[in-house]
């Protein structure tokens, strides 16, 4: 990878971003599975930059906070007010102590920015030896942007405001993308020259090209091919849109990479999610957060994943998990609930209307029905009847159960924890587990059954139950003496 000596990258998070009428701040919605900054700040270390500044301001603590956990070596630089990006660019200047070499500066809230578009951008204005250079874009709407003003010769003069510009000027179509590369000695020398004299009466940080130009230094404009990547977000409607493209964009590379997506317009996958080739998802899936997926799995359809492990072979069919490993060629679903701790071994299985939490269950085991399996270590080829509830909680403290390897225990159990239910060990149907169940022993807690004979029609006279009870015995039983008293 190519080292550009010396860079450093700037990028600007100060504003308020009111028109997303959010508590949180603009630069920290999520998108894709990370926040906003946290994707220009991933894109900007392609860059291998010596040192990246970010300039925060409102809701410094939060934003600086987040900054800090994502990259703890970024330097935070506060500009109490935002008095435009020139002074933006100045504090972070000034926090830094100076700066050397190549000065890239990108904004917080574009999160669709790719960090090889910024080497490529960099590496030009370097071989180009400019003072400035802008990364541009042509777009059919420019409006809102600061337009690149060119000569006849078609060397770029100057950046004009939208409020500042004349009618003509708001007819050219190459905008300011807001990205631009200074050779840091004639940044710092600019900065303290900027006024703001200008309808927003800010220090604007495009005014740096006028003075590079009235100086006689090179200045140039590079436009982008895919505008996208430089589009900012203001609002939510934005956010939204630009979410589903990079959605859009995530998806397609991985189909690229081998893996199938039968609709991708109702797949989502977050931006450090890892699939390996032969990954087959199906319709209405979610793959969230730093969920991996091995090869042949198949997810979905309609199921969502967040921070859990695939392994080869499985199927996920209508689930919903959450920090989960799943092994290879294991089962899960229709409708199974994997809570965090969560860990499947291979070939095991976790069927319909199951919800797992803090629950080892090993290679080959199976809890197919309707269950409720917590704080529970299932061993290997354990097979858990339907209906089971592993009930750790006692109202006060969580309490493990533990079924050993082969155990094959009945329908519609409860397991009361803490309890061990040993090796090859089983359960009858219906049995409540208080006390540890040995090794291959059969544990029954339900009493023998007892029948009263003639109750329906002895309790429930005129009932329909009474009656078809009647209509199968054929006779009125003549006493109750054999029906309960209640
Ligand atoms: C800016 C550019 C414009 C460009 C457009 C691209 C200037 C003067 N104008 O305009 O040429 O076409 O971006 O989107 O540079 N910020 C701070 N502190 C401040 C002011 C801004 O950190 O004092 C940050 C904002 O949080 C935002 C970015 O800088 O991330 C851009 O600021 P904004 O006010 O939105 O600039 P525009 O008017 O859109
Ligand atoms: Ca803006």
């Amino acid at each position: 990878m190519e080292q550009t000596a010396g860079l450093t990258v700037i990028v600007l998070a100060a504003g308020g971003g009111t028109r997303m009428k959010s508590k949180t701040m603009k630069v920290l919605h999520p998108i894709a599975g990370r926040s906003m900054i946290g994707h220009v700040l991933a894109a900007a270390q392609v860059l291998e930059p010596e040192r990246v500044i970010a300039v925060v301001g409102h809701q410094r603590e939060a934003v600086g906070a987040h900054i800090s956990e994502l990259y703890p070596d970024v330097v935070l630089a506060v500009q109490e007010e935002q008095r435009g990006t020139g002074d933006a660019v100045r504090a972070a200047v000034e926090a830094a102590g100076g700066v050397t070499g190549t000065v890239v500066v990108a904004y917080g809230d574009t999160p669709l920015l790719r960090g090889e578009s910024l080497r490529a951008f960099a590496a030009e204005h370097d071989a180009a030896q400019r003072a400035v250079s802008i990364l541009s874009g042509i777009v059919a709407d420019p409006f809102g942007y600061g337009r690149v003003l060119r000569n006849e010769e078609g060397d770029v003069e100057a950046i004009v405001e939208e409020k500042d510009a004349t009618r003509a000027q708001r007819e050219v179509r190459e905008i300011n993308s807001g990205i631009l590369a200074f050779d840091a000695e004639f940044l710092m020398a600019a900065l303290p020259r900027l006024g703001n004299d200008n309808s927003k009466g800010e220090y604007y940080l495009t005014d740096t090209i006028a003075l590079a130009r009235e100086d006689g230094l090179t200045v140039g404009a590079h436009p982008i091919d895919d505008v996208m990547q430089t589009e900012g977000v203001n609002d939510r409607v934005q956010l939204a849109r630009l979410g589903a493209e990079l959605n859009r964009r995530i998806v397609e590379g991985w189909m690229r990479e081998g893996v199938s997506v039968m609709d991708p317009a109702t797949t989502w996958i977050d931006a450090d999610v890892v699939l390996a080739p032969d990954v087959t998802i199906l319709p209405g899936t979610q793959l969230l957060g730093a969920t991996v997926v091995a090869t042949d799995a198949v997810i979905g359809p309609d199921s969502t994943l967040k921070d859990c492990e695939v392994g080869a072979g499985a199927r996920v069919v209508r689930t919903h998990g959450e920090l989960a490993v799943i092994g290879d060629e294991a089962n899960v679903g229709p409708y199974s609930y994997l809570r965090p701790g969560t860990n499947l071994g291979a070939r095991g299985k976790i069927g319909g209307f199951v919800e797992t939490k803090n629950a080892v269950i090993g290679d080959g085991a199976k809890v197919p029905h309707l269950s409720y399996v917590g704080d529970a270590e299932i061993g290997e080829g354990a097979n858990i009847g339907a209906g089971t509830i592993f009930a750790n909680y006692d109202g006060v403290a969580k309490h493990r159960t533990k079924v050993g390897k082969h155990a094959k225990t009945g329908s519609n159990n409860t397991f009361v924890a803490p309890v061990e239910i040993g090796d090859g060990a089983g359960t009858g149907g219906g049995t409540v587990v208080r006390q540890d169940v040995p090794p291959g022993a059969l544990a029954v807690s339900a009493g023998p059954q007892r029948n009263f004979e003639g109750w329906a029609v002895a309790k429930r006279p005129g009932t329909p139950q009474a009656e078809a009870a009647e209509a199968a015995m054929g006779t009125r039983p003549d006493d109750d003496d054999d029906v309960a008293e209640s």
